[in-house]
């Protein structure tokens, strides 16, 4: 009887397996250069339900054709075991990146990883912030597993004995070249489910992969003019005064400061959270809203979702919460319309309803050791395990859901993201507090969709200080969160005046973050991405593999890979290279053309490596030839919303300049439906002369822009 059991199984299997083989996988061009297989029965939960993206057709409809960049025999599919074996090719030369918002590695070939929610915990191993599913190949493609499921990747690992291109032979005891990991010729994946959805991005270049990744998540994010100035996130347990008397400072010592953030203690309990105001340290909170916004300063509340048995909505969520707790706190389940219904509102009350402007949404990550287990249950039916790789996903849709219903714009902070999640105007953020590591996470949020910022909170002197908050500027959230330490801008005095011109730096720069933040969501190109997505630089993209022959340290040979993973590009034009804390100097790799000085024009270098010592004022940052950098006047807040600001167009090298400045109210969505426009400026630098021109406003569009006037930096 076992038997038979065992013999019949066998077969099932087998034919199953056999079944995905035998049709070979039918791929659909489902969008401009983009294709999906639907390998078995996909799960009815995934990624871009969780998220609810919707392509940004239009975006993709504009970019070059594509051809299907892989041969479709080389992918494979299987489904034993409940689980769907997928594999693709790879060759010898080719590269990864991607994998999600990894903090000490960019090149990603040779990893084996699980792609699981976590908050990070110092390894590239899968376990991140947003582990996103979704690859791109150094040959000008990528792949995206939609899946809301803890997925196995073995990118260039899985060494298999059928393959027609399988690794040469070595012997340990006399070639220095033996490695622990052999080459594999496929990226191999294994999720748990017996059916997935897959899509293959088309190039030509890895960077319109991932463009076309982030407009089939529905295109970046665009947040409103004020989420690009500066935000200070004040201590815990500050109260309604203490916030006031914090703005007022930035005002008078002359800080910009366009958003503050509450940190624990706003609400009367934390941890798990009442999501109710603390009348003690806000006994009016309205009042307090509307103090703070004729100051120009809007506020965002820190939480968690965890809802305390004391909140005010305990009772009425009861019945869509799961069966474990997270603090002694409830865990909605936010896949039920119901459970939405009463959490969002609760946000809404009396705080998106007077006037708050944002949510730091936190610990939505993990931990394992406080998070829901992996065996808890929810009322939906949806496991533990979809449920942790969506939260954050789903946590940042409903949100943005509640301002766009009131047509207005959020900028906020959350601690997990997952694939689909592009068009979400939440920054990424963490605990851990390595700056190296911080930078290398900025080049790698340029891959996984999402934006990450390197966070100041406080340092062991002033050169750290103004390291940090130096790479802050050059982020997609300049902050200082000072949730713990209490430090203020100008909290180490020797370095108060560069921190304040730096701060002065990043609101001149609002033009230009604004158009490029604008380019991700109608472009998809992120604006703070890696430098291997940047043309020229192609020579720097092969690791340099060095064999550790030390046998003692290092038994199995494994690799030591060198890459370049402290240099970013910020937007069209620049390349910002960090200086971290004890360094006087650094080197910079320059891709091929000409790039110069941001501060004073001048030449550089073109596709060589530099060797910088700026001093510590400032951070390094280079112009590629022809570069155009709008800028406005250091004002301590963004423009209000249609409030016309001058713009001094600066232009670097000799190349003739283009530049599309976008422009709308800076607030409001209407945009979508048009309200919006790109103005094309373009400078030519001839015989010692600059000439520029910017096209005429469009009509029946917001025009916020003043004064015009054309700058040669060097
Ligand atoms: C942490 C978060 C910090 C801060 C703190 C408040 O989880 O990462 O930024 O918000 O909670 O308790």
């Amino acid at each position: 009887m076992k038997l038979l059991r065992y013999l019949l199984t066998a077969l099932f299997l087998f034919t199953s397996a056999l079944f995905v083989c035998a049709q070979g996988i039918k791929w659909f061009e489902v969008e401009p250069g983009i294709w999906k297989a639907v390998i078995g029965k996909p799960e009815s939960f995934d990624l871009l339900k969780a998220s609810g993206a919707i392509a940004a057709h239009a975006g993709l409809a504009d970019m070059d054709k594509a051809t299907f960049p892989l041969a479709e025999s080389d992918i494979t599919a299987k489904i034993i075991d409940g689980k769907t074996y997928l594999h693709f090719p790879l060759s010898r030369a080719e590269q990864l990146y991607g994998f999600g918002l990894n903090f000490q590695t960019v090149q990603q070939r040779g990893k084996i990883l699980t792609l699981h929610v976590d908050n990070y915990d110092g390894k590239d191993n899968g376990r991140t912030h947003a582990p996103t599913p979704f690859y791109i190949s150094s040959k000008g493609y990528g792949v995206f597993v939609n899946s809301a499921r803890y997925i196995q990747v073995y990118a260039g690992t899985a060494v298999r004995t059928d393959s027609k291109n399988p690794p040469v032979l070595q012997d340990r005891n006399t070639d220095d070249n033996w490695s622990a990991r052999p080459y594999a010729d496929g990226v191999d994946l294994l999720v748990p489910a017996e059916g997935v959805e897959v899509f293959v991005l088309g190039g030509p270049t890895m960077l319109d992969a991932v463009r076309r990744y982030n407009l089939l998540s529905g295109g970046g994010c665009l947040p409103p003019r004020w989420g690009l100035g500066f935000t200070q996130r004040v201590q815990r347990l500050s109260t309604a005064a203490d916030v006031l008397k914090e703005a007022d400072a930035f005002e008078e010592k002359g800080y910009p400061l366009d958003f503050i953030g509450l940190e624990p203690g706003w609400q009367s309990k934390s941890y798990p959270c009442t999501f109710e105001w603390d009348p003690g340290r806000f006994a009016d909170p309205s009042a307090f809203v509307r103090d703070m916004l004729k100051r120009n300063v809007r506020l965002n509340l820190w939480t968690n979702p965890y809802i305390s048995p004391e909140a005010s909505i305990a009772k009425a969520i009861a019945g869509y919460t799961g069966s474990h707790s997270v603090w002694v706190g409830a865990v909605a389940d936010i896949t039920i319309p119901k459970a939405r219904d009463i959490f969002f509102g609760e946000l809404s009350k009396n705080k998106i309803d007077i006037g708050i402007s944002g949510f730091k949404i936190d610990e939505v990550d993990g931990g394992d050791e406080y998070l829901w287990p992996d065996v808890a249950t929810f009322p939906s039916g949806h496991s533990a395990e979809q449920m942790r790789q969506t939260y954050g996903l789903m946590m940042q849709r409903y949100v943005t859901e509640q301002y766009r219903r009131r047509n207005q714009r959020t900028f906020g902070l959350v601690r997990a993201s997952n694939g689909g999640g592009s068009s979400f105007p939440f920054v990424i953020y963490n605990d851990y507090y390595n700056h190296r590591d911080f930078i290398t996470a900025l080049t790698n949020s340029g891959f996984a969709g999402v934006l990450w910022t390197p966070e100041v909170r406080d340092s062991k002197n002033a050169e750290e200080w103004l390291r940090r908050f130096q790479s802050n500027i050059f982020s997609p959230m300049a902050m200082i969160n000072a949730w713990a330490s209490g430090t203020k801008p100008w909290t180490f005095p020797e370095v108060a005046a560069q921190v304040k011109a730096m701060a002065g730096l990043r609101m001149q720069m609002m033009p230009y973050w604004y158009s490029e933040f604008a380019k991700y969501h109608f472009k998809g190109i992120p604006p703070f991405r890696s430098m291997v997505l940047e043309d020229g630089f192609g020579n720097h993209e092969q690791s340099k593999n060095i064999n550790d022959a030390n046998l003692e340290a290092n038994p199995y040979g494994k690799l030591i890979t060198r890459e370049v993973k402290d240099q970013y590009m910020a937007g069209e034009y620049l390349l910002v290279a960090p200086m971290f804390t004890g360094e006087t100097s650094r080197k910079v790799i320059l891709p091929k053309g000409n790039w110069y000085d941001f501060y004073t024009g001048k030449y550089a270098g073109n596709g060589e490596v530099i060797e910088v010592t700026p001093g510590l004022d400032k951070i390094p940052v280079y112009v590629k030839d022809g570069g155009i950098i709008p800028l406005m006047p250091a004002m301590l807040h963004a423009p209000k919303a249609g409030q016309k600001v001058d713009i001094e167009i600066r232009y670097y090298g000799n190349r003739p300049g283009h530049y599309l400045l976008y422009d709308d109210d800076g607030e409001t969505f209407d945009y979508e439906k048009g309200a919006y426009s790109f103005r094309e400026i373009k400078v030519e630098f001839k015989e010692g002369k600059i000439k520029g021109t910017i096209s005429a406003p469009a009509k029946g569009k917001p025009n916020t822009v003043g004064k015009v006037t054309f700058k040669k930096v060097g």
